[in-house]
């Protein structure tokens, strides 16, 4: 099992108060020296470490956004478009649905190329930079390389992008093309693209800038420093319960290193932690499996299979370091089906919310844990939407209302809908009253007066 306790010891390799630490043997790299992604000795998944950690005043007068968290990252600024300080939206219905204490969305599609992706890439493609490298490259289920096009883009590198064929949202590749990344669709599925990049990477072709590199997870975490801050201005407290989709289970390892990294600085306990819950599609659940049989490691699923073609991955690479997480914290993993994140799609967007299906993934799991009495009524909960609707267009439009087609006439429309509308009538009210209330016609009811003769004068 992974050691993902946080050590005092600075070992000598540090740049700057910075190291690389393989989370399965200990051993330390410096952080630029060289390009790994893996421990040079086992294999084993790095994670960046810290001389100093920093409380929640260190962020204080920042700025917003990704950035204003740098003292938690390696540098002060990234290549950025920027990125963060999304919205953590109220969503009453839901809240009601689900009946707990709270719940509020930290919606992730608000970012600039509309996932959480971003934050991941501000940083790696940053450390890109300073590793002076020419070419980047993904596996992606979409957002990833729209992100990774996008930010290669702005630091003028040419970026590779390697996508399951046929399984990518329109969105995405749109993205991805106009970015001018270039873009190999692979007959194959996500694990297996992350394969072949993760052979290049070897190659020293190309520089990979999946969730397996640890520098993409520095800028992930501060979805949690936002949560946590926001939670806690709002209501006083931390979140209970963060409820996210599980892909490669990247974030869910993002958010439970900003936990660990926010209790060794002493900015909150232990029990202020919040409980990490993960929603996978059940065509595509071996993080779930895993957490059911209480099994240390993840069984690859070689046939996956969701209309959340986002987190239609069968091997999470970050499984060592998400699971621990999983449990560390008290939370679950729990699998939907497709139905079911649709049904939720559908519910997120009555809120006014939109987003796309693997996003949706993570309030039907909050249903389905309710329901079971997993999630309790007196809970806290903030559900993760990792990405945008206009993703995935064509998800969308199925979900939803099918157009209907009129003839071209305000008669026809009429007839089509119905006249049973009561805004006339609302109108008519108003105008009546700011007709004979003397102070309203003193404030404007003027004007309301006049469309109240019109309104009349039509009748
Ligand atoms: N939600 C969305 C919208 C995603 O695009 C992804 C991952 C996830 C959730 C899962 O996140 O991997 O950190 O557990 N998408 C990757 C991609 C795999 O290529 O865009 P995770």
């Amino acid at each position: 099992m992974a050691d993902l306790q946080l050590t005092d010891d600075v070992p000598p390799d540090a740049d700057d108060g910075v190291w690389l630490s393989c989370i399965e043997c200990g051993e330390t790299f410096a952080p630029f020296d060289d390009i790994r992604y893996t421990c040079d000795h086992c294999d084993g998944l790095l994670e960046v470490r810290y001389a100093d950690l920093p409380t929640f005043e260190d962020f204080e007068g920042e700025g917003s956004g990704v950035w204003r968290y740098h003292a938690a990252l390696p540098f002060d600024v990234g290549v950025t478009l920027p990125e963060g300080n999304t919205p953590l939206h109220e969503v009453p219905r839901i809240e009601n649905a689900a009946g707990v204490d709270s719940l509020r969305v930290k919606h992730e599609g608000m970012n600039p190329t509309g996932s959480f992706k971003d934050r991941g890439m501000t940083v790696g493609v940053r450390v890109a930079k300073e590793v002076g490298v020419d070419r980047l490259a993904c596996a992606s289920t979409g957002n990833t390389s729209a992100a990774l096009a996008a930010y290669g883009a702005r630091a003028g590198l040419e970026t590779l992008v390697l996508l399951p064929a046929g399984k990518v949202a329109a969105g995405k590749i749109a993205q991805a093309a106009l970015h001018r990344a270039r873009i190999l669709e692979v007959d194959g599925n996500f694990d297996q693209c992350l394969d072949i990049v993760q052979d290049l990477a070897q190659l020293g072709e190309a520089y990979l800038l999946n969730s397996l590199n640890p520098f993409r997870l520095e800028g992930q975490k501060t979805i949690g420093l936002e949560i946590m801050e926001e939670h806690y201005e709002d209501y006083g407290e931390y979140p209970d319960r963060i409820v996210l989709p599980v892909g490669n289970a990247g974030n869910t390892a993002a958010l439970y290193k900003c936990f660990r990294e926010l209790v060794k600085s002493g900015a909150i306990t232990e029990d202020q932690v919040p409980k990490l819950t993960g929603v996978q599609a059940e065509g595509a659940a071996p993080m779930v499996e895993a957490i059911e049989e209480g099994n240390d490691e993840v069984r690859r699923w070689d046939d996956v299979e969701t209309i959340a073609t986002a987190i239609r991955i069968g091997n999470p690479v970050n499984a060592p370091k998400a699971l621990p997480g999983i449990r560390a914290t008290g939370g679950t993993a729990v699998a939907v089906s497709d139905d079911e994140i649709t049904e939720a799609q559908r519910e997120i967007a009555g809120e006014g919310v939109g987003v796309e299906p693997a996003s949706a993934a993570s309030v039907a799991g909050l249903h389905k844990l309710r329901e079971e009495g997993v999630v309790g009524a007196d809970e806290s909960v903030v559900c993760l939407t990792t990405g945008h609707l206009l993703k995935d267009p064509d998800a969308a439009a199925a979900a939803g209302n099918d157009p209907e087609p009129v003839a071209n006439s305000t008669d026809a429309v009429l007839d089509h809908i119905g006249a049973s509308s009561s805004v006339g009538q609302s109108l008519r009210q108003k105008a009546s009253t700011a007709a004979t209330s003397p102070l309203a016609l003193l404030a404007g009811g003027v004007g309301l007066a006049y469309l109240y003769r019109k309104l009349r004068s039509t009748e």
